[in-house]
């Protein structure tokens, strides 16, 4: 392959993309497209608009070392200056290795002036000058991708200075330039015209225009799967947010021997607690296998299941608000109270002891659903 063809190469892959997402509207649709598909997964119905537990939010450093970006009216350029000839300095140390000492490229680094009225050839040479449509952008690619193997390394003064020296070897400023924000808007490249959006309707540019839908934009959200029962959603650590209420898994559980840093705040039913430490603590750490359909704990609320908040000695199918199923409240009408021995038949194999009910569960060991009997029962009644 010769070394004309590989240098266009290079250019086809890699400038319209950068074109494509500095162009402003894509850019930031982008984004809101996805926050709107978000929205509608995590905040569609009313049961879903807590918390998930998942992450955290990012600090204001984080996003600042995110948020880099140039748009093509200049917004996003931060403060600095740098002239050309400082940028001859910086470009013949920093870039002339690879991009030769007039852009014109080395071996088969990619070229960077000229090929102004080669567009419409077979071969158009691409770069800066003949090709990009935003000077925006070339402080942008610089700062974020060059130099090559060192990306970032340059501070704002310096991509000012060696953007002002790529845009001089292009014709585009004279020796005296001066870059900055300001000096940038000014600047218009040759073929900022020669882009035309791609609105035909069967492109992306419809579903990405307009003003993204931020509250309600799914009429009826239908779960169809949770996560945590999919095993892609860590137990334990991070799940008792704000909000989400959710009794802490086996991460958070107290030393061992610490009967009192365990039992739930706020009640004086500790009897059970106080009579087998080891046998609740046991059953917390289990509780992870619940908590993907059932809650407790302070504002604990009905979700695939109902709330187990003092479920010890209730009676089956009485939460109010909960859509139990038919067996369940056959059940109940037959007069099924959960005391700790129904309740571990139940955790054992829920289908023994109430045919038809709509827990899905495989069942856990007596052991185990002994402990979480005794989990549950030393639960406070409202949370
Ligand atoms: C080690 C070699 C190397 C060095 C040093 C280097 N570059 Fe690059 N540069 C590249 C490569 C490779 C590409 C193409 C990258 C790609 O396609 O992903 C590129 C692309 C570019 C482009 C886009 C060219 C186009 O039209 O597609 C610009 C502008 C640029 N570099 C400027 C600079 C500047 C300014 C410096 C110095 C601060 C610099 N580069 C240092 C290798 C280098
Ligand atoms: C995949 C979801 C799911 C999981 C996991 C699950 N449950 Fe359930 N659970 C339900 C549903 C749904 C019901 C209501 C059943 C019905 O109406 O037939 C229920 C009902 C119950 C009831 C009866 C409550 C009442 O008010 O009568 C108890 C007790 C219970 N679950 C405990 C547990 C415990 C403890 C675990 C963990 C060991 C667990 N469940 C795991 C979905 C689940």
């Amino acid at each position: 392959m010769s070394r004309y063809r590989e240098m266009t190469r290079w250019r086809r892959n890699d400038l319209p993309r950068a074109a494509i997402l500095r162009s402003g509207q894509s850019a930031s649709g982008r984004a809101s497209g996805c926050l709107v598909l978000l929205a509608a997964a995590v905040c569609g119905g009313s049961a879903m608009a807590e918390p998930m537990g998942l992450g955290r939010e990012a600090t204001p450093e984080e996003v600042a070392a995110w948020d880099i970006d140039v748009r093509p009216d200049g917004q996003g350029l931060p403060e600095g200056e740098g002239d050309v000839m400082t940028g001859e300095m910086i470009y013949t140390e920093r870039c002339s290795s690879c991009h030769g000492i007039f852009g014109e490229g080395e071996g088969r680094w990619p070229i960077l002036m000229g090929g102004s009225g080669t567009l419409d050839q077979e071969r158009p040479v691409k770069t800066v000058g003949s090709y990009w449509p935003y000077a925006s952008t070339v402080w942008d690619y610089i700062h974020r991708a060059m130099p090559f193997g060192d990306a970032q390394s340059l501070s704002p003064d310096e991509v000012y200075a060696v953007a002002a020296y790529v845009l001089y070897l292009n014709d585009v400023v004279d020796d005296d330039f001066v870059a900055n924000a300001d000096t940038y808007a000014a600047i218009e490249l040759p073929n900022a015209d020669g882009f035309i959006p791609d609105d035909r309707e069967a492109t992306e540019l419809a579903l990405f225009s307009g003003e993204p839908c931020m509250t309600d934009c799914k009429e009826h959200v239908e779960i169809t799967m949770h996560a945590a029962v999919l095993d892609v959603t860590p137990d334990g650590a991070g799940m008792d947010l704000e909000g989400a209420a959710i009794a802490p898994g086996p991460a958070e559980t107290a030393p061992e021997g610490e009967a009192s840093a365990m039992e739930p705040a706020g009640t004086d039913d500790m009897e059970v607690a106080a009579a087998e430490p080891a046998l609740v603590e046991q059953g917390k750490a289990l509780f992870p296998r619940c908590r993907a359909c059932h809650e407790v704990g302070e504002d604990a609320g009905n979700r695939v299941g109902p709330h187990l908040n003092g479920v010890l000695g209730r009676e089956a199918a009485s939460v109010e608000g909960f859509d139990y199923s038919p067996a369940m409240r056959e059940m109940a009408a037959d007069g099924l109270t959960w005391n700790a021995d129904k309740l571990a038949d139940f955790l054992i194999d829920p289908r023994s002891v109430v045919p038809g009910t709509r827990m899905v569960f495989p069942g856990l060991t007596p052991e185990d659903a002994k402990a979480m009997a005794a989990y549950l029962g030393a639960l406070p009644e409202e949370g």
